[in-house]
């Protein structure tokens, strides 16, 4: 399949995988990218620009194809040293920056000066514009059904993506819910170029987390996510669990006045306990309503195949038969 995105990152197929913490490591951005979609290392999961610029270096040697690095930019006292992280990604070769979070502006120059792509997250129409503004090439549309920060519209992607499709110029891939044939299909047809997933890739066996966590993910339904820290205007969409249950139990008690050091246990330092310890209940992490869409622990090229074949059945059995007068009645499927 050819698309704006498989042009511009000069990868096969149009899925990219989103920069993760503690699961954006070189092996499941490798796996992504030898299996034909872009795979994207986790910018802030390596403490340090050095320790960035090895794992880059992990990657290489995994895969010769094109990879990605996730820059989240962060509200927080104290920032990461940014220019040192572009510099270990300038110097590692790397092509494809996912940028999150802040707008990348003040940092576009030096991404430009060093030819790479940057495709911008962002949860809404007007933020996607101010990509395109400032020189994105393109970028990935986060609707509020995403793992992860959906921002405060609370607009989900039947409407953002066409949204989208009608305002921008520059092209974008849907992300947030996307998890088979059907999702890519349905992102086309609003006028993406692609898509982008996140939590349906934890649930591959080259993801280096815990397997407590991949175990989680194929137990949950679509009704075991939930959203917190809105009172912080922070809000993030993740995985219920004993130490969630605490932190809305806080969040209950405090209200409007709620501060991120009430919440300090169930928010700050979760991740490694979660993915690389397995401790389920250890607080915040998170997940997209996509859960609901994860049954199985494939392999990722054994399910980058699977979409790819199927969306091409969709296309050519069920939504040409319509206009064909033959109506296939559910989507095809490669596994049942
Ligand atoms: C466990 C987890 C960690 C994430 N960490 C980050 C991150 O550090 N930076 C970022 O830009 N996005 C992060 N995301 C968001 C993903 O890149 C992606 O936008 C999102 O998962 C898409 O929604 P989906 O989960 O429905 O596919 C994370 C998502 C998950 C599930």
């Amino acid at each position: 399949m050819k698309t704006a995105i498989t042009e511009l990152f000069g990868i096969q197929h149009p899925i990219i995988q989103g920069g993760m913490h503690y699961v954006g490591f070189a092996e499941l951005a490798a796996a992504v990218s030898n299996a034909g979609g872009l795979g994207v290392i986790t910018g802030l999961t390596q403490k340090t620009p050095e320790l960035l610029a090895k794992e880059i270096a992990r990657c290489r040697d995994m895969t010769d194809k094109p990879f990605g690095v996730n820059l989240t930019f962060l509200p927080s006292f104290t920032a990461p040293p940014y220019p040192e992280y572009i510099a270990a990604i300038k110097e590692g070769g790397v092509k494809a920056v996912e940028t999150a979070g802040r707008s990348p502006e003040q940092y576009m120059p030096a991404l430009k000066a060093a030819g790479i792509k940057v495709i911008h997250k962002c949860t809404s129409v007007r933020h996607s514009l101010k990509a395109e503004k400032i020189g994105c090439d393109a970028v990935s549309v986060d609707g509020f059904e995403c793992g992860g920060h959906p921002g405060e519209d609370d607009i989900p992607n039947m409407i953002l993506l066409p949204r989208a499709a009608d305002e921008l110029k520059i092209p974008f891939v849907a992300s947030g819910g996307m998890a088979d044939a059907r999702s890519l299909v349905a992102a086309l047809a609003m006028g993406a170029a692609g898509m982008n997933m996140g939590t349906r890739f934890i649930a591959t066996k080259e993801a280096p987390v815990h397997d407590n966590v991949k175990q989680a993910l194929v137990k949950a339904t679509e009704l075991d996510t939930v959203l917190v820290m809105r009172a912080l205007r922070n809000t993030e969409r993740v995985l219920k669990n004993k130490g969630v249950d605490g932190l809305l139990e806080i969040e209950r008690e405090k209200g409007a006045s709620l501060e991120i050091e009430d919440i300090h246990e169930q928010v700050a330092g979760v991740y490694p306990k979660v993915m690389v310890n397995g401790e389920m209940d250890a607080g915040a992490w998170s997940c997209g309503m996509v859960v609901g869409l994860i049954n199985d622990i494939p392999t990722v090229k054994e399910l980058i195949d699977r979409i790819m074949v199927e969306a091409e059945a969709i296309i050519r059995q069920r939504l040409t038969g319509f206009l064909d007068g033959v109506e296939v009645q559910k989507p095809p499927r490669a596994v049942a």
